[in-house]
C-alpha cells in the first residue's frame, strides 16, 4: 500500500479554509492504487486535478505514479486550496522532481483549448451534495455543493473531460450512489466516453468511484455528440423556433453548463474540389456551409477522426458566423439511416399538407 502524503503542516485553522481529506478523498486513493498498473502503463505525462483542495490526490499521483517528470494541472475555485496544493507538493518532497501548475479557476474553463486532448489523467472529488445551487457564495460551501441532484459540477466535468482526454486519457471521479450513475454513464456515452464504477464503497452513504475513460477505438462512442453554447446569440435563437433543436433537455444533459465555444474546434472535412456548383460560403474552421434557412446550415466536418453531417443553427458574432447551441451532428450511419427513411418521411410530409 502507497503511503497518504503527510499532512501534518496544515493546522485546524487551514481546514476551516479548505476541504479536510475524508472517505471521498482516500476512497479517490485507493481507487487509484487499485489501478496502478493500468495507470502506469499509459505513462501518464500530464495530470489534471479538479478540485484539488488539499493537494492530496495530485501529490499521491505525483509521488507515486510517474516514473519519469510530469506535468500536473492543480485546479481550485478557492485561492486557499491552490496555496494548500503547493505546500503539500513542498511539504511531501515531489516539487524537485514533478512540475506544478496551480490554477485558480471554475474547472478548466480557462485551460480547455490549450489542453484539448492532451490530458492523460484526470482526476475529481467534486461537490456532489444535493443542493439549490452549486453556485454558492462562499468558497468552503464549494466543496460540497453539488447543485440539482448533486451533478451540476459533475456533469459539467464529464463534458470537459470529453475534450480535454487524450486517447489514451483516464478519468477518476468520486460520486454518490444518489449522483444517479446511469444518468452519468450516458451523459459520458453521448460524449464518446465510457464510464463504469470501479470501486464502491459503503460508510454512513454509498460512495461510487467511477471510472471514464476513452479509447481511440470506442471514442467517439456515441454517434452524436451535443453540442450548445451559453452565447447569448444562442440562447436568444433558442426562442425564436424550436423545430429544429435537440437541446432536449433531457435528464441526462439538465444542467449541463457548456460554453460552444470551447468545444474542440471541428476539423474540415475535405470538400470535393470539384463541386463548386452548389453555392455555399464557409464556416469558422474552414468548413463548406450549405444554407438552408436564415442562419441554418448543413456542413460535413470531422471530429477525432470521424466524419459528421451537422444541422445546426449559427449566430452572427462580431462578424463571425459561429455555431450555435441549436442543431444536430449526425455520425456516418446515423445519416446512412437518415438517407433511407428520407422517402417515407417526404411521402408523410407531403400527405399532411
Ligand atoms: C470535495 S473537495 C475535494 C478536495 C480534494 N481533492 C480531496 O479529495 O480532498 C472539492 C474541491 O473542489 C473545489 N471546487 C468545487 N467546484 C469547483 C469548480 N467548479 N472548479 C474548480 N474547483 C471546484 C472546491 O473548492 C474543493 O476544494
Amino acid at each position: 500500500m502507497f503511503p497518504t502524503p503527510s499532512l501534518l503542516h496544515f493546522t485546524r485553522d487551514d481546514y476551516s479554509r479548505i476541504y479536510e481529506p475524508d472517505a471521498d478523498s482516500f476512497l479517490l486513493l485507493d481507487a487509484l492504487e487499485s489501478k496502478f498498473k493500468k495507470i502506469q502503463e499509459r505513462n501518464p505525462f500530464i495530470i489534471l486535478e479538479f478540485g484539488s483542495g488539499s493537494g492530496i490526490a495530485t501529490t499521491f499521483v505525483a509521488k507515486h505514479f510517474c516514473q519519469s517528470p510530469s506535468l500536473f494541472f492543480a485546479i481550485d475555485m478557492n485561492p486557499h486550496a491552490c496555496y494548500s496544493t503547493k505546500r503539500t507538493f513542498q511539504h511531501n518532497h515531489v516539487d524537485d522532481k514533478q512540475c506544478l501548475n496551480l490554477v485558480q479557476c471554475n474547472l478548466a474553463d480557462p485551460l480547455i483549448d490549450r489542453l484539448t486532448a492532451k490530458v492523460d489523467l484526470l482526476l475529481f472529488n467534486p461537490p456532489y451534495v444535493p443542493t439549490e445551487t452549486a453556485n454558492v457564495e462562499e468558497m468552503i460551501d464549494r466543496t460540497f455543493a453539488g447543485g440539482e441532484q448533486g451533478t451540476e459540477v459533475i456533469q459539467r466535468s464529464i463534458e470537459q473531460a470529453s475534450r480535454l482526454l487524450s486517447p489514451k486519457g483516464l478519468f477518476y471521479m468520486v460520486a454518490l450512489e444518489e449522483n444517479d450513475f446511469d444518468m452519468l454513464s450516458e451523459l459520458s456515452d453521448q460524449y464518446g466516453l465510457n464510464a463504469e464504477i470501479v470501486l464502491k464503497r459503503r460508510t454512513l452513504i454509498e460512495r461510487l468511484l467511477i471510472d471514464i475513460y476513452c479509447t481511440e477505438q470506442t471514442m467517439p462512442k456515441s454517434k452524436e455528440r451535443l453540442e450548445d453554447s451559453d452565447s447569448e446569440e444562442s440562447k436568444s435563437s433558442n426562442n425564436d423556433n424550436k423545430s429544429t433543436s435537440d437541446e432536449e433537455p433531457s435528464k441526462k444533459s439538465k444542467g449541463k453548463k457548456s460554453n460552444g465555444e470551447n468545444e474542440p474546434p471541428a476539423k474540415r472535412a475535405k470538400p470535393n474540389e470539384e463541386d463548386t456548383t452548389v453555392p455555399s460560403t464557409t464556416g469558422p474552421n474552414g468548413e463548406r456551409l450549405y444554407e438552408i434557412g436564415k442562419l441554418r446550415f448543413v456542413s460535413v466536418s470531422q471530429f477525432r477522426g470521424k466524419p459528421y453531417v451537422n444541422i445546426r443553427e449559427y449566430y452572427d458574432d462580431n462578424g463571425i458566423r459561429k455555431p450555435g447551441r441549436k442543431g444536430i451532428s449526425l455520425a456516418g450511419d446515423q445519416w446512412e439511416k437518415f438517407k433511407e427513411l428520407f422517402d417515407q418521411i417526404d411521402k408523410e410530409l407531403k400527405a399532411s399538407k
